[in-house]
């Protein structure tokens, strides 16, 4: 272990996500263990430039791996975003002897992490988002759960429609990412997934409603995801009226983001804090954690924002100059995989709804 590191700081920014406490304890932890102090910023970056923070000791985190929000609190903090508030940023972190910080959080976390390191203050991300849309990691902090309590709601919401005959259309989060709205539909057995990632056959979904009430279904489920805008609403008045079938709304909202963690989000983020501080201990920076292939690894942040920009079509003019051939080819080839799941997902849940 590097011996410079005496003193680190966590983080918790962006969105918060079930499970974030747990990665908070588990970083915490880690490094007292390890003989390093922790301080905990009080919501996000912001807290770092308003000097917001407290010393996290081992019991300042007890009982907290159940709990859902962030005990540290969430910030979409703008003001991180000038060179005057980052500069702000460090010099707090130079008052207060912080040699290297943990962010969680998503992708905007992760553009402030880079803004750290590169300004002299090592810094690793750890993906806290439910939206799952860290495309280097197979899974981020707060997902399970995000999908576990979508699939929960849509079951009582599958009870009403059943008594009922109705069909219900029902909305989740994940900003510009289906991940939650596909997956949750095969666990729901659900009509139809309405995603950003496939397009949508609205006749043929219309047709398969008539034909299945035809057939005897009483009861229907469409998941959408809220990255296909201004869509939901509306689809589930065209439905009532193409197909007969009477059918609600739903909008789960900021319910999806609530809640106790689930094992899988609790055990991965134990397994990521405890990377995260062993990485920024061994005087690596600039890192994001991740799960790939099962195994808990760290991404260069900087190829995993280029990943994500390439996947989302958002690349900038030059970006891709900074990765080499290899890593180019490496992107392509994830890129693909990612689009054949959601192409492989989508075809189950058209094909299961019978
Ligand atoms: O990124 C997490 C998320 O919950 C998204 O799914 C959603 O689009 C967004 O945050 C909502 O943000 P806010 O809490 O600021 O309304």
């Amino acid at each position: 272990m590097e011996k410079k590191f005496r003193k680190i700081g966590v983080l918790t920014s962006g969105g918060d996500a079930p499970g974030m406490n747990a990665a908070v304890r588990a970083i915490a932890r880690a490094a007292l263990a390890r003989g390093v102090e922790v301080m905990g910023i009080y919501g996000g970056y912001s807290g770092l430039i308003h000097d917001n923070m407290i010393e996290l000791k081992a019991r300042t985190v007890s009982n907290i791996v159940s709990r859902g929000g962030t005990i540290l609190y969430s910030d979409r903090c703008e003001e991180f975003k000038t060179e005057e508030g980052m500069q702000t940023a460090i010099g707090v972190c130079k008052k207060h002897e912080i040699d290297g910080i943990v962010a969680i959080g998503g992708d905007g976390t992760f553009r402030g992490a880079t803004d750290l390191s590169v300004r002299g203050i090592p810094t690793i991300g750890v993906p806290g988002t439910i939206d799952n849309d860290i495309t280097a990691t197979e899974n981020s902090i707060g997902f399970d759960t995000a999908m576990n309590t979508v699939v929960q709601m849509c079951d009582r919401l599958r009870d009403t429609c059943e008594s009922h005959a109705r069909c219900n259309v029902v909305e989740v989060m994940g900003r510009g990412a289906g991940d939650i709205a596909i997956n949750t539909a095969l666990a729901l057995g659900a009509v139809a997934a309405v995603i950003p990632e496939v397009p949508f056959d609205e006749a043929a979904c219309m047709e398969k409603i008539r034909r299945l009430r035809a057939d005897g279904k009483r009861s229907f489920l469409v998941i959408v995801s809220e990255g296909v805008e201004h869509f939901s609403e509306a689809f589930a008045k065209r439905v009532q009226a193409e197909t007969g079938v009477e059918t609600k709304f739903a909008r789960l909202a900021h319910v999806v983001r609530g809640g106790d963690p689930t094992l899988g989000d609790r055990i991965l983020a134990a397994k990521m804090g405890v990377y995260a501080v062993e990485r920024l201990l061994a005087g690596e920076s600039n890192l994001v954690i991740c799960q790939q292939d099962n195994r808990i690894v760290a991404v260069d942040i900087l190829y995993s924002q280029i990943l994500d920009r390439k996947y989302k079509g958002t690349l900038k003019e030059g970006m891709l100059e900074k990765c080499t051939a290899e890593q180019i080819a490496q992107m392509d080839c994830a890129i693909e995989e990612k689009k054949k799941d959601f192409a492989r997902l989508y075809a189950m849940v058209n094909d299961l709804a019978r």
